[in-house]
């Protein structure tokens, strides 16, 4: 459930009219939804209420200071990948305590920083990586909490391009060889083993692979806490799906993932922590394009849009699908036509949906692309010196621009001309 539908036949957002804010702002841009991302937090938080636990925000899928605030203010701690990421929750307000550092190749400088600003703990990804951290801690004259990720060797049953979970991923450490690298971490100085992590992919449609990996995490735990280590923490990570359009099969609720938690792991008495990130963002979001042109091809119609794949790369980049629907609502009973979305950029790629039935539209209308507030603006670049697009945030009857579009000269004036030149 979001917060974007028709009233009166035009779209709003909350309580404000989404052609209201593409006035004001210009097209295209991001439009996000306090009250859908709060919601979403909550339910993950609700779900896993029958034991002490921690929502760590993924906030690769939505890093607008503004969403981490909100979140924030809700008790969510960080999930980041980046020293850039743990900059952004600590500019944000989220105590070190809150954030958990994930990412196969943290550098020696992130780890540093990281340990210095505080840390709730690192996911350790390799043995290399593990004897960095010890290092940088024994430097500092601190300990670092770690987990170490387990590749469970699962099939996610999701896009090969964010299944992470198989053993020909390049995540985390072969669940078999956990405890050898358990008892290199136990005997490693400033390290504090404090749980195990592991996350096999994203955008899952299914509980099974999940709970087929967290069995084998309880395995491991028990065979771990044999061995003398203490496993008080168990990082789950993220993946929940969310529907992407209206006719698949509805992906399983925060709840019944959270039952399925409790059942497979509430029995070992761990904190559970868990990393959602596009399940939170997904929805709260929208990109809204204008139509710029209507060409009529050879046997189809183009709807030539503003917004284009440097916006939006999830189609081009995962054959993604995203629900594209007019701002001003259809009348009932009009005829759809089929249009091929695409964006201005100069690439065949560059294309939003083929074939797609919609009302008839115009030059000058807006459509609104649904499901795009995770893995949407935080992937949007600047190819064809387009302008990133603003990100709008609204919070019941208000809005306000959490990030401006560059002007021409902001962006032309980052680049630096040699003397020579
Ligand atoms: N934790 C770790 C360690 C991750 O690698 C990810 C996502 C998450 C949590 C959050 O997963 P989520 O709950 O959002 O599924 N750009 C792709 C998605 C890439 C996901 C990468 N890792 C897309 O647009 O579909």
């Amino acid at each position: 459930m979001d917060h974007f539908i028709y009233k009166d036949g035009s779209l709003f957002a909350e309580d404000v009219p989404v052609a209201e804010i593409a006035a004001q702002v210009g097209t295209p841009f991001y439009l996000y939804s306090t009250a859908t991302l709060v919601r979403h937090f909550r339910l993950f938080d609700e779900a896993l209420s029958w034991g002490p636990h921690l929502v760590c925000y993924a906030m690769k899928a939505a890093s607008n200071q503004a969403i981490l605030r909100t979140l924030a203010q809700e008790g969510a701690g960080m999930d980041v990948v980046s020293g850039g990421e743990y900059a952004r929750a600590i500019a944000a307000g989220v105590p070190g305590e809150r954030i958990v550092f994930s990412g196969v190749g943290k550098t020696h400088e992130e780890i540093k920083a990281a340990l210095t600003g505080g840390i709730r703990q690192f996911n350790v990804e390799s043995e290399p990586e593990m004897r960095v951290i010890s290092e940088v801690a024994t430097s500092l004259g601190v300990v670092a909490p770690i987990t170490v990720r387990v590749n469970p060797d699962v099939d996610a049953k999701t896009h090969a391009k964010i299944a992470t979970g198989k053993s020909e991923n390049k995540f985390g450490i072969p669940i078999a060889r956990a405890r050898e690298v358990y008892a290199e971490a136990a005997a490693l100085p400033g390290l504090k083993v404090v749980g195990i992590d592991v996350h096999i992919g994203s955008q899952l449609t299914q509980l099974e692979p999940f709970q087929q990996a967290y069995q084998k995490v309880a395995d491991l735990t028990e065979a771990l806490r044999a061995d003398g280590h203490e496993i008080t923490r168990l990082d789950l990570g993220g993946g929940l799906g969310i529907p992407y359009a209206r006719s698949n099969e509805a992906p399983p609720l925060p709840t019944d993932y959270g039952a399925m938690v409790k059942d497979t792991l509430g029995h070992l008495g761990c904190e559970i922590e868990i990393e959602p990130g596009r399940l939170i963002a997904g929805n709260s979001g929208i990109m809204v394009s204008k139509v710029i042109y209507v060409k009529n091809g050879e046997g189809r119609d183009f709807l030539i849009l503003d917004g284009a794949m440097n916006d939006l790369i999830r189609p081009a980049m995962y054959e993604a699908h995203h629900e594209i629907i007019p701002v001003q609502e259809a009348e009932p009973g009009v005829e759809l036509t089929p249009y091929d979305i695409v964006g201005p950029v100069c690439e065949t790629g560059d294309t939003f949906a083929k074939g797609r039935l919609m009302p008839p539209l115009a030059a000058g209308d807006l459509v609104a692309f649904r499901s795009a507030g995770a893995y949407g603006a935080v992937m949007a670049s600047e190819y064809n010196t387009r302008p990133l697009i603003p990100e709008v945030l609204v919070k019941d009857d208000q809005f306000s621009v959490i990030r401006p579009r560059p002007t021409f000269d902001e962006m032309i004036n980052r680049d630096n001309v040699p003397e020579w030149l």
